[in-house]
């Protein structure tokens, strides 16, 4: 049995954040959610704490004198800084993998060369630490091809080549520290994939999984896919782009032997593994590992959930076993990113947000880069501000409904794409 009256500590500030925060508030286990840093949209409705998310030793010691019975990591990079190491070893329990198993995401070379000793399909790579090898492996590589910082770039470190050239220019860049400092240090010089993509969520515990709605993100700027790439601009969940049948063949393909590959090597995944996948006309191959849910996809895979969450965070976080499967609403999610416009290169901060009192029960406005003013109001301070969430009897619904909220909500240089799901609805 859980206890009840837990106190649960979120670690990050973005979007995912205040989404987890507010599924977890919901929970009747749950006394009080605690975030830390968080935001001005979330300080209206959570508890925050203003200690930075690389701080372990802060954390651990807020962890302590709040008496913190789960702390729920956000972001990649504690993770890859070992905060959960850390926080186990203070007796707390935390949800999401330790450093070692962060690796998946935190060095791309380790995780292409984990994929290749498992034999799960993934593009052909190279990885390189010296610059005359790695123009030597160029030369082998067919075009448009991938340059990628081994390490973590925000979602900035990969680079689409459309020239020999260009690539070199790319790799020295890259291992003299000039673009990515110590995260170019090292290199992956990969095949260019072509194919559809969709976000695979897992919640592990060691061998163990539980598999979210699958979802489709939108990475580039503008509509129609153009534009440069960011954090993601929009999402929605379920996808038809993947049946059951095809998710239980990448259950088996993928999933399963990730996760005991991890296992043989002496590493028990417990937390979020969302893997990223590029569906080609051979087959699905794995784009990347991430050690955490993907944002904004969280912001629509977790209200589609039709059960209480804080059990399965903290069975994963103990390492114990979990359901075989979550229970799924029969519904449909949107979320729509409101960003500055400008993003994802400069863009005004500090403009007033203004957004409705109350909103419909299909909508939630999700907080991602907002700060509190000294008169108590909300205003931007990131490229991503908001997320604009609706949900729905089909995708169709969903979408109407986050699009009038993003209607609602005002500030100045509000920017969003106003084909979020346009893959999804030509398919239908
Ligand atoms: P990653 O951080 O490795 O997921 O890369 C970020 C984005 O770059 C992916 O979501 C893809 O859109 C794109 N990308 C990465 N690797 C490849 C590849 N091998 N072929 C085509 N696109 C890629
Ligand atoms: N939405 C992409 C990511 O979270 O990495």
């Amino acid at each position: 049995m859980n206890k009840e009256n837990l106190k649960i500590l979120i670690l990050g500030s973005g979007g995912r954040e205040h989404t987890l925060a507010k599924v977890c508030a919901e929970s009747p286990l749950v006394q009080e959610v605690l975030i830390a840093p968080g935001n001005g949209g979330m300080e209206q409705e959570f508890r925050t704490l203003s200690i930075p998310v690389e701080e372990n030793e802060k954390i651990v010691q807020t962890a302590k004198a709040e008496s913190i019975d789960l702390v729920v990591v956000g972001p990649e990079v504690p993770l890859c800084n070992g905060v959960v190491d850390e926080l186990n070893k203070a007796g707390i329990l935390a949800y999401g993998p330790d450093s070692q198993c962060a690796r998946l995401e935190g060095s791309k070379a380790f995780s292409k060369d984990f994929l290749a000793r498992h034999n799960i399909p993934t593009a052909e790579y190279g990885n390189f630490s010296e610059v005359e090898p790695a123009i030597q492996y160029l030369q082998s590589c067919s075009l448009p091809v991938v340059v990628k910082a081994s390490g973590l770039a925000a979602g900035k470190g990969v680079i689409i080549c459309n020239s020999k050239e260009e690539a070199e220019t790319e790799v020295k860049q890259m291992l003299s520290g000039n673009s990515f400092g110590i995260s170019g240090s090292e290199v992956v010089i990969e095949e260019f994939l072509e194919g559809e993509e969709a976000s695979l969520h897992l919640i592990c515990s060691g061998e163990e999984y539980v598999t979210l709605p699958m979802s489709q993100d939108h990475k580039k700027v503008g509509e129609g896919d153009t534009g440069p790439n960011t954090g993601g601009m929009g999402a929605y969940a379920p996808t038809s782009l993947v049946s059951e049948e095809m998710l239980a063949a990448y259950e088996k393909s993928i999933v399963r032997p990730t996760l005991a590959g991890l296992r043989e090597e002496g590493m028990n995944f417990c937390g979020t593994l969302y893997i990223g996948l590029m569906l080609t006309k051979t087959g699905p191959k794995v784009l990347e590992f991430n050690v955490r849910f993907g944002d904004p996809e969280t912001q629509v895979i977790l209200p589609l959930v039709d059960q209480d969450l804080v059990p399965i965070l903290l069975a994963s976080a103990k390492g114990e076993s979990l359901p075989q499967k979550l229970k799924i609403k029969n519904k449909f999610a949107m979320v729509v990113v409101l960003a500055s416009k400008g993003y994802p290169g400069s863009y005004p901060k500090g403009e007033t947000i203004a957004a409705p009192d109350s909103l419909p029960s299909s909508t939630l406005l999700i907080h991602a880069g907002t700060a509190a003013n000294e008169t108590g109001g909300v205003v931007s301070c990131a490229g991503r501000v908001l997320g604009a969430v609706g949900t729905g009897d089909s995708l169709n619904e969903a979408q109407t409904a986050a699009y009038k909220l993003c209607e609602a909500v005002e500030f100045p240089s509000k920017y969003y794409r106003k084909d979020i799901g346009h893959r999804e609805f030509s398919r239908l």
